[in-house]
């Protein structure tokens, strides 16, 4: 498995992923309504967006960047996907690492995710494991295909650590 910078030439499957990845699972807070053009505005905009390949298929990917513009701008955020058929064979556990990685050398302090489900329990260990703590609570911030009104949780690690 290799991590490389996403260029244009990835989107077809990043987008593939992306559709897969929001109907299998309640994840992520995106319907089926996000059109290609926005979701390719969100991953080849202001964040960097990086691709887990393995034989030159994609599939993971992830994008990194700061949380905020300006005088928010040194704290980065990242999202993260992983094919449903690929999960659970390490890509996610590498992808947050080279996230934190990229995030340290380009000079950010901390990285938070603004908005994990709380019902998401595989992001959410693995984050923890990797040094993220839930420093907030947002309630009843997403609507759960199956559960309702659940929560859902900031997340933050500091990158001067190591
Ligand atoms: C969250 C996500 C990125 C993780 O990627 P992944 O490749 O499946 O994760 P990994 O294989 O690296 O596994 C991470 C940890 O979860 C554990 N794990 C994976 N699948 C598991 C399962 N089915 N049951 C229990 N534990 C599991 C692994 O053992 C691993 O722990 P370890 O590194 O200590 O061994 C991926 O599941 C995904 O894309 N989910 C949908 C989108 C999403 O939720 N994105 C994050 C939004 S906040």
């Amino acid at each position: 498995m290799q991590i490389r910078q996403a260029s244009e030439s990835d989107l077809d499957a990043m987008w593939d992923i992306f559709q897969s990845v929001i109907a299998t699972g309640d994840t992520l807070p995106f319907s089926g309504s996000l059109d290609r053009d926005t979701f390719h505005a969100h991953w080849f905009g202001a964040h960097a967006a990086y691709v887990a390949t393995a034989d030159s298929v994609v599939l993971g990917m992830y994008k990194v960047g700061p949380n905020y513009p300006d005088l928010g701008s040194h704290i980065a955020s990242a999202t993260y996907l992983v094919s449903p058929s690929a999960q659970g064979k390490g890509i996610g556990r590498a992808l947050v690492n080279h996230s934190i990685a990229q995030a340290q050398s380009n000079g950010f302090i901390a990285m938070q995710f603004n908005y994990v489900v709380s019902t998401n329990t595989l992001a959410l260990k693995l984050y923890e494991k990797l040094g993220f703590s839930i420093v907030g609570t947002l309630p009843k911030a997403f609507r759960h295909q199956q559960l309702g009104l659940v929560d859902a949780h900031v997340m933050y690690r500091d990158l001067q650590d190591a």
